[in-house]
């Protein structure tokens, strides 16, 4: 097995009905909890790198890790660039043996999108790699970027057919009323803000586009209370239920993007331990705890969204017979 790219990961998934869980990875315990809890559930799985991830762990150390988590589990593994911000990022990641990027470039006007997304699009089919672009801005925090809710923006379905068509994107991240981070919702979501209407509008439109749920955590209340008994200090916030992301995948959602529920569970795993071990000192003591939480997390989330089982039916297909697919 090899990394390989999510093109048969999402096409098994539209013909089973499934999603494909992609996971934010910072370094190793991240990517050990999330691979070792999708061998095993023997499920495909995307790793995401964004840049701070990138600028954090070193990009040679990311890649390499990823490597190692396919050599060890014999999955297949995408991995995937998230929230690439210029062409230069993404041909960087191409050019390091990522297997899927994404130009977010959604905050730009509509023509810009267009034409630096078309830009990524043909250097990275050209080295066998799968583009994810998006329309619609999320509200939230990515690196450093912070969106303001009054300043984003939900997919208009009448732009998608046009966007796809122009710039030859493979899966299409679209703004439905989810954000990043934490702080989500203040109260549990129902279908005012958060719109699985428009996720079957745009689907109707767009039947053979995979769609991408950015801002997927469901931000368990079990966490938030564990890292409050534990010292911890989070205010009251509601994410996305597991059950309007499964409504969402009936729809033609393909990639359910988690990196929150990861981060909250790993930090509840060691504010507990270290609590509970005040003389403990082993950063592996409590690292094992946290991996372990990861592990748990990625579990339940590989079942909820129907991918259990998936895995080794994916064909370790190399990026340059991708490319030539791409060419013809
Ligand atoms: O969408 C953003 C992801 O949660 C990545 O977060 O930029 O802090 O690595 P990060
Ligand atoms: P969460 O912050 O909800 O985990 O979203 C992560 C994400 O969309 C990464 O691209
Ligand atoms: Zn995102």
């Amino acid at each position: 097995m090899s990394i390989v790219t999510s093109q048969e990961m999402f096409a098994k998934a539209y013909a089973g009905g499934y999603a494909i869980g992609a996971f934010n990875v910072n370094n190793m315990e991240i990517i050990q909890g999330i691979t070792e809890a999708a061998k095993e559930c023997n499920a495909p799985v995307i790793l995401q790198v964004s840049s701070g991830a990138r600028k954090y762990a070193n990009r040679t150390y990311l890649v390499k890790l990823v490597e190692a988590a396919v050599i060890e589990t014999g999955l297949p593994i995408c991995l995937h660039l998230d929230h690439g911000d210029s062409f230069e990022l993404c041909k960087s990641c191409v050019d390091d043996g990522f297997s899927s990027v994404m130009i977010d470039a959604s905050s730009k006007p509509f023509e810009e999108n267009v034409a630096l997304t078309r830009q990524v699009v043909e250097y990275a089919h050209a080295h066998g790699a799968v583009v994810e672009a998006e329309l619609g801005t999320l509200a939230g925090i990515e690196d450093d970027v912070k969106v303001k809710a009054e300043d984003s923006s939900y997919t208009r379905p009448e732009d998608v057919q046009e966007f796809v068509e122009r710039t030859g994107c493979d899966s299409l991240a679209i703004a439905i009323g989810t954000s990043h981070g934490a702080y989500k919702f203040t109260r549990k979501p129902s279908g005012d803000i958060l719109s699985i209407d428009r996720v079957k509008e745009i689907h109707a439109r767009l039947p053979n586009t995979h769609l991408v749920m950015h801002g997927s955590s469901s931000v368990p209340q079990e966490y938030l209370a564990e890292i409050r008994e534990f010292g911890g200090q989070m205010r009251e916030t509601y994410g996305v239920p597991v059950e309007e992301i499964q409504e969402a995948i009936k729809h033609g959602v393909r990639k359910v993007n988690i990196d929150t529920d990861i981060r909250l569970a790993m930090t509840a795993a060691i504010r507990r331990y270290l609590v509970e071990n005040p003389d403990g000192f082993d950063p592996r003591a409590y690292l094992k705890k946290a991996r372990q939480a990861a592990y748990e997390l990625c579990k339940s989330r590989y079942i909820a969204f129907g991918c259990e089982g998936q895995g080794s039916k994916i064909h370790a297909t190399p990026l340059s017979v991708m490319a030539s697919r791409y060419a013809d």
